[in-house]
């Protein structure tokens, strides 16, 4: 099983793109998660949609290539980063690699609501991204104060929330077997 994982922050310490390196090192066994770095990627732009520049070509690629995508985002002014709609944006168009394609939600925040409303809008505009995308129900992982429940290598030390990630990353894995 392969998951591409968007990381909706580019900054160098972001507690999201550590998240997104616990889960590849935890579920190693089960799941090959890849990082589709949204970093090098220009704005969107209508004018060159059609021939992109090689990131947004790779980028792309990397999302068409893989069973699923998995989406972890910061919340920002309450919705998602700009950075992380612009990504969106690219996917949309096109070649249309969303479509048909499963997807699943994390989220991490210092503040307590751990990103509930940035998820909110994250799910709507997947409503429009890809036709019969799928998206895992319920199994919402909204974790909040996480600079309290990882150590400074960026391990999620919080045995709750591990114990709960534990559970979606298996409903995940169900889910997708139920698919076939
Ligand atoms: C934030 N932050 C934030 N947190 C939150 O819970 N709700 C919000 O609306 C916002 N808004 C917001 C706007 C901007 C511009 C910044 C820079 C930050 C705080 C945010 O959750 C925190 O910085 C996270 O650590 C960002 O995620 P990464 O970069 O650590 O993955």
């Amino acid at each position: 099983m392969k998951v591409a994982v968007v990381v909706g922050s580019i900054r160098k310490e972001s507690y999201n793109r550590k998240l997104a390196e616990y889960l590849k090192m935890r579920y190693a066994d089960q799941i090959t998660f890849e990082i589709a770095d949204i970093r090098p990627l220009p704005f969107y732009d209508e004018d060159i949609e059609l021939d992109p520049p090689r990131a947004v070509k790779e980028f792309k690629e990397q999302i068409a290539a893989a069973d699923a995508v998995l989406w972890i985002t910061p919340e920002y002014n309450y919705s998602i980063p700009g950075v992380l709609k612009n990504a969106l944006d690219w996917l949309s168009r096109v070649d249309k690699v969303m479509n048909g394609k499963p997807s699943w939600i994390m989220g991490a925040s210092m503040g307590q609501l751990g990103t509930v409303r940035a998820q909110e809008h994250l799910r709507d505009i997947l409503f429009s991204v890809g036709i019969t995308s799928p998206l895992l129900p319920n199994n919402e992982v909204y974790i909040g104060a996480v600079h309290e429940k990882m150590d400074e290598s960026g391990k999620l030390i919080h045995e709750p929330t591990i114990g709960f990630i534990d559970l979606v990353v298996n409903n995940f894995m169900t889910w997708m077997q139920t698919r076939k």
